[in-house]
């Protein structure tokens, strides 16, 4: 965390290094005196030695740290045994010295349909909101951007990320342990956002896309993949408890709505890049994860529709500008 504050000249964070600065140290007392599954995770990450990788790659679906051969046998056992304890590994694939995360969701599969759309992300600044345990901003490292920023709250993704990085140390990627309403305020610093599985998430959807917007250099541009309903008459899904065994889903727009939100909130040259129906191939389990998966979130008989009835998930990625 640290490291964000450290590099405030190559990164031009002077406008907001202040509120940067009260955050960092907030959040350093609280992992400094971490209770539950937090002291859990830091006493995992903490016990890991620092093992040098003789190669990484970005590149390939798996993201690859290093070489079976870069550790001794019982070095590649401790490890397996520690990454075990970080489950549940819900984004990857990793391969860690040898070490095969065989994660919940095939993540490549997203990347695959999101980065064709991308504009060049070298040099620029990037947020990605809800990075889990970081795939994907690892994969943008690979394009050289100037910085990624992710903002994650959950524990034991963020510690996985912090794994991650224990060996990757990549100089250019960083991640807060806060949601995205705790980022100080970043008024036209962005240049790329990515909002990936997380607006269904927010009680306040628009809300969300406007601090985003206002977060944004003018022309910038947002990444937005969300779950939505097949309508073409600008309705939207709220379920009645939960959907697809999920507690926290709040609004499932249709494509129309999602649109209408992202120029509400001020966005231009909105274009839906891809809808793709989640499939038992992407999200599946594995035994890197312990809790159910999609097949156990759909109705039995009908794989059409959730376990409560409403229409099974399907994903869209719209690409927008802040101008
Ligand atoms: C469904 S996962 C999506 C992960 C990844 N972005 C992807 O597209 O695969 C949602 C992630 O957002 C995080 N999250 C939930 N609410 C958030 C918030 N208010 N701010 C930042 N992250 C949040 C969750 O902890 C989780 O890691």
């Amino acid at each position: 965390m640290e490291r964000l504050l450290q590099q405030k000249n190559r990164l031009k964070i002077d406008h907001c290094y202040n509120e940067f600065e009260v955050l960092i140290k907030e959040k350093r007392a609280f992992l400094d005196h971490a209770k539950g599954n937090f002291l859990k995770y830091k006493k995992i990450l903490e016990s890991i030695p620092d093992f040098i990788p003789s190669s990484i790659d970005f590149k390939h679906e798996a993201i690859t740290i290093g070489d079976k051969s870069d550790l001794t046998t019982k070095d590649a056992s401790f490890l397996n045994e520690k990454l075990e304890q970080l489950c549940p590994w819900r984004k990857g694939p990793f391969n860690l010295f040898g070490i095969k995360i065989d994660s919940e969701w095939q993540s490549w599969m997203k990347w695959d349909r999101v980065e064709p759309h991308l504009g060049n992300l070298k040099g620029r600044r990037i947020l990605d909101i809800g990075p889990s345990n970081g795939y994907y901003m690892f994969k943008m490292a690979g394009h050289n951007p100037l910085m990624v920023l992710g903002v994650e709250p959950q524990s034991s993704f963020y510690f996985q990320y912090l794994t991650l990085q224990k060996f990757l140390k990549q100089d250019n990627v960083f991640c807060l342990p806060i949601p995205h309403d705790q980022l100080p305020k970043m008024d036209k610093y962005f240049d790329t956002v990515f909002c990936m599985g997380v607006l269904y998430h927010r009680k306040s959807p628009v809300q969300m896309l406007k601090d985003i917007f206002d977060s944004m250099k003018p022309g910038g541009e947002l990444v937005l993949e969300n779950l939505i309903i097949d309508s073409k008459q600008n309705f939207c899904l709220f379920p009645k408890d939960r959907y697809a065994k999920m507690r926290n889903i709040f609004f499932i727009p249709d494509l129309l709505v999602m649109e209408s939100w992202l120029l509400r909130a001020g966005f231009t040259n909105i274009r839906c890049v891809d809808v793709t129906k989640t499939s038992i191939e992407e999200q599946r389990k594995t035994k890197w994860i312990q809790t159910e998966t999609l097949k156990d979130f759909l109705d039995p008989n009908d794989p059409n529709k959730t376990i409560e009835g409403y229409p099974a998930p399907v994903r869209a990625i719209f690409i927008a500008n802040a101008t």
